[in-house]
């Protein structure tokens, strides 16, 4: 089944002075339209950052994202902007919460 959503050797580090800190080393997955996907793992172990890249929040430093084929960087600014109002959600673990609003 083609994927909806999918990573190819997603790679994400940060630079920290001297220290380079490898968070994501080459994750690759594939998400069908309709299949409910969970990512587990302990606290530290880049969950988030993962999200972040599959939702085109943030810029892989190796790799890419795909969603219904397309990589997302690839995309203008313009574009993933519209890419991520149309068609993602996001629930956030923090902060991010807009208390006019509802979930609805
Ligand atoms: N912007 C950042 N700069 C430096 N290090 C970061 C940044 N974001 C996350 N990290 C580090 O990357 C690792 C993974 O973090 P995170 O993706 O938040 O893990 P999880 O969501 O699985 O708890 C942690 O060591 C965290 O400190
Ligand atoms: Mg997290």
């Amino acid at each position: 089944m083609s994927a909806l959503l999918e990573a190819v050797d997603l790679k994400k580090w940060y630079r920290m002075g001297d220290q380079t800190l490898e968070v994501l080393r080459g994750v690759s997955l594939h998400v069908p339209a309709g299949e409910l996907a969970v990512i587990v793992g302990p606290s530290g172990a880049g969950k988030s950052t993962l999200l972040h890249l599959l939702g085109g929040l943030d810029r892989p430093s190796g790799g890419e994202v795909l969603f219904e084929g397309k990589s997302l960087s690839g995309m203008a600014e313009r574009e993933a902007s519209l890419l991520r109002n149309r068609a993602f959600g996001f629930v956030f673990q923090f902060y991010h919460l807009v208390p006019e609003l509802t979930a609805l």
